[in-house]
């Protein structure tokens, strides 16, 4: 692919003395959902993490054609980069829409509105429930707000961490279809799941992290047909329309 959107090489991620991620390679194009899938430990977040300037890390990180490797938070979330992180992190004890305002906060006013406007579009929910406290939320809606408040910023990529932990099939299949919908609004994806099967499903390409190292990428058909794929991620996984 050309001209990739965001463009990972060779990172390296530590905590102090111990190697959490080693020479992971990778790219994701514009208007492509892209999914990292692996075991718990594995290193998906660490990666996003260090992608989103929370962790540094060794190794070059290049976005809309610049160089971020050094770059603060603010910055890359100005450039375009938001992540939805892995435990959502929402302020409980604001209502829906203060935490939204929070995710525009560098948007001006006018803008900012708009923004809302298109989450509230996305996420009639999340309109219905505008007054409500964030911590009183369902998972699968504090999920959407999580989204959404990523949203407001208008970011060219969304990174997604584990979007549907501790959620039933049914808020799953939802918060996927949204997904799927935020692609065709031009808003690149990166998915990071342990629930590969409903990832690959609706991923273009894939990689397969093993030990804080990719180990495998590919088509998300190539991956989601891949022997050892299937044995370790697709066996009996729960989820999606599989659930039993
Ligand atoms: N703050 C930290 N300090 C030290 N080690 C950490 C820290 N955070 C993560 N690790 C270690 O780094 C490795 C990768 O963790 P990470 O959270 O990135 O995995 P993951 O692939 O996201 O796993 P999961 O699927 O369970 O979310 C693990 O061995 C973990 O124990
Ligand atoms: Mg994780």
């Amino acid at each position: 692919m050309n001209a990739a959107l965001l463009s990972v090489a060779g990172a390296g991620i530590s905590y102090g003395k111990v190697e959490a991620v080693r020479n992971a390679t990778l790219s994701v194009g514009a208007d492509e959902i892209v999914t990292i899938i692996g075991a718990n430990g594995a290193g998906k977040t660490t990666l996003l993490n260090a992608i989103m300037g929370i962790l540094p890390v060794s190794g070059r990180v290049a976005f809309a054609g610049r160089d971020i490797t050094r770059l603060d938070i603010e910055d890359r979330v100005a450039a375009g980069l938001c992540l939805v992180p892995e435990h959502r992190e929402l302020f409980g004890t604001m209502t829906v829409e203060d935490n939204l305002q929070l995710g525009g906060f560098r948007v001006p006013r006018a803008k900012a509105a708009r923004e809302q406007e298109r989450v509230y579009a996305l996420f009639p929910r999340l309109k219905e429930r505008r007054t409500q406290l964030a911590g009183t939320l369902s998972g699968g809606e504090q999920q959407m707000l999580a989204m959404g408040r990523a949203l407001m910023s208008h970011p060219k990529l969304l990174m997604l961490d584990e979007p549907s932990l501790g959620l039933a099939p049914l808020i799953v299949a939802d918060i996927f279809r949204t997904i799927g919908e935020l692609k065709q609004a031009g808003v690149s994806i990166l998915l990071v799941e342990q629930n590969a099967r409903a990832a690959l499903e609706i991923a273009d390409r894939a990689y397969v992290m093993e030990l804080g190292e990719f180990i495998m990428s590919g088509t998300a058909a190539e991956i989601g047909g891949d022997p050892r794929v299937v044995a370790s991620y697709l066996g009996f996984q729960h989820g999606g329309d599989d659930a039993r």
